[in-house]
């Protein structure tokens, strides 16, 4: 008879009376690093333990409002998940929420508590066009592992014709590999899954599907060593290579479906030969925060953030894709019949590569906006696999007019990062705008017209123009500016638009002389 957990992510409320397991950390000088991978027979009993418990199920947001307190959602079962697993990851939860104040902005809006899934203010997204670590999202599938530095090293081996163990020093050795330093953006493929959500809810998953806004991408400049060189290090590849993935094994533990290992997922050595992956110990020209995957992460430039392994402890040279469900269960794009009813693994595709795609990010859904004809716009632009933002266009008319943005108000191009983009629009029209964006890439890739074109079961990639609702209120006309200053000399505000005016629209006499000038209201007998 399982035991059932109440609905509570509290340590104090889990069942004290299921098993105990001890499963030790794999080195030491890794806190909350417990290997799996190599070990079948503590995976299943570890699976074992886990089917002791009846843990509650997912909270239902989509098909109901999504909750608008911070932390939108905890991930209760996940923090009880950790608690099953006996002393090593029992403290998960609370180290993991710890890092998230050392290393965070104050004001991220928390996606889900544990695992931690964060993004920072909209605004403040694009102020800068290198993303500052702080307010950089963060996407964890499981708790933060407490590394040290001296205690590192990186096991290479599979199909490699020398494998190594190789430590933070010998890959810091500029004697041994060259150093590499890339400006790339980071893109969840779950970045704005909100405005799939509010449309059309989709698999809600048993690791949370955040409801992410625009802000699950952030841009840095990396520094490491290309994992070319590191091949090149380990004496190159069994069979040149031909049909070979490099897998990338994480330090935390994940979850599924009763199933307890490690974060591991995978590249084709097509992608890394052409030195677009970086294994990388620098964020910004800072050794990577916790958070980011200290002391080593790769960072695969163009893909899915999904690929850019955190808290790297191994690298296997395989035949094929990874067979570890990260990589075969996950990040799978289905099409629009696909869903519950018929979704497998092998129907939907993998996201590698990420599409074009845009986001306003100021002003925000239901601002309302005095202004003089002209609105002014932020945002970013990204096109994944090597491709950048070549053009950017706004609309403020839910897309039938689209004015370009000037090229001098983008940031520099990269191959590998965003662009963000400042414009001011001309608006004519008042009352409720639907403003949008959409970007063209140098290989004349653009985006889908509506969320509904790529609504997708899982739902990854909203790559549909980004939409925002606003109200123009336009001061350039005058009954506007005359309602305006009405609305001054008596020291009120016309925001928000929905409190009522205090006032009398009209005084007697105008109103009859707009009955007389429009012939009454009624027509001739
Ligand atoms: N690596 C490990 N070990 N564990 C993880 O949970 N999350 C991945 C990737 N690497 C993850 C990981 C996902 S889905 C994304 S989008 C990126 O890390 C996010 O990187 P960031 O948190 O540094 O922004």
């Amino acid at each position: 008879m399982a035991i059932d957990c109440k609905n509570s992510g509290a340590r104090e409320d889990f069942p004290k009376d299921g098993p105990k397991p001890n499963y030790p950390e794999e080195r030491s000088g890794w806190k909350g690093y417990v290997e799996w991978e190599k070990y079948p027979e503590k995976k299943a009993d570890a699976a074992k333990v886990l089917a002791n418990y009846k843990f509650p199920g997912p909270p239902e947001f989509q098909l109901q409002q999504v909750p608008l307190t911070n932390p939108l959602l905890e991930g209760v079962r996940w923090k009880q998940y950790h608690y099953a697993m006996g002393n090593t990851l029992t403290d998960q939860p609370d180290i993991s929420w710890k890092y998230v104040q050392e290393e965070k902005s104050a004001d991220m809006n928390h996606v889900l508590q544990f695992p931690y899934n964060g993004e920072p203010p909209r605004e403040r997204l694009v102020e800068t066009s290198l993303t500052n670590n702080k307010d950089h999202f963060v996407r964890n599938h499981g708790g933060i592992p407490e590394i040290e530095r001296d205690a590192y090293y990186l096991e290479i081996d599979g199909l490699v014709n020398e494998p190594k163990n190789l430590t933070l020093a010998d890959l810091q050795n500029e004697k041994l590999f060259p150093r590499q330093s890339n400006v790339v953006s980071l893109q969840c493929s779950g970045t704005r899954r909100i405005e799939q959500i509010n449309e059309y809810p989709g698999d809600g998953d048993e690791l949370i599907n955040a409801p992410w806004g625009e802000g699950a991408i952030g841009t840095a400049k990396w520094t490491g060593v290309s994992l070319k060189k590191i091949i090149k290090h380990c004496g190159g590849l069994k069979d040149g290579g031909k049909g070979i993935h490099l897998e990338f094994y994480g330090a935390d533990t994940y979850f599924k479906k009763g199933n307890v290992m490690n974060y591991v997922v995978s590249v084709p050595w097509r992608k890394v030969k052409l030195n677009e992956v970086l294994v990388a110990w620098e964020m910004n020209g800072e050794p990577l925060p916790r958070i980011h995957g200290f002391p080593l992460r790769t960072v695969v430039f163009g893909y899915i953030g999904a690929r850019s392994c955190k808290w790297l402890y191994r690298i296997k040279a395989i035949k094929g894709p990874s067979q570890a469900p990260v990589q075969k269960k996950e990040y799978l794009y289905y099409t629009p019949q696909v869903g519950k009813q018929n979704a497998m693994y092998s129907n939907g595709f993998s996201i590698m590569e990420m599409p074009v795609s845009s986001a306003i990010m100021t002003p925000v859904t239901k601002e309302q906006i005095v202004h003089d004809g002209t609105i002014s716009l932020t945002g970013w632009a990204y096109s994944g696999g090597g491709h950048w933002p070549e053009r950017v266009e706004v609309s403020g008319d839910g897309g039938s007019v689209w004015y370009q943005v000037p090229d001098e108000n983008l940031s520099k191009k990269y191959y590998h990062a965003w662009r963000t983009w400042t414009f001011d629009c001309p608006v004519d029209a008042e009352g409720w705008l639907e403003f949008c964006v959409r970007t063209w890439d140098n290989a004349l890739n653009t985006q889908p017209t509506y969320v509904r074109s790529a609504w997708n079961f899982d739902l990854h990639v909203t790559s549909s123009c980004h939409r925002i609702k606003i109200y123009s209120i336009n001061r350039s006309k005058p009954a506007t500016a005359a309602r305006l200053k009405q609305l001054e000399e008596k020291g009120l505000d016309i925001l928000p638009i929905t409190r009522p005016l205090e006032f009398d629209l009209e005084s007697d006499e105008h109103y009859a002389e707009a009955m007389e000038a429009m012939g009454g209201r009624d027509p001739e007998e």
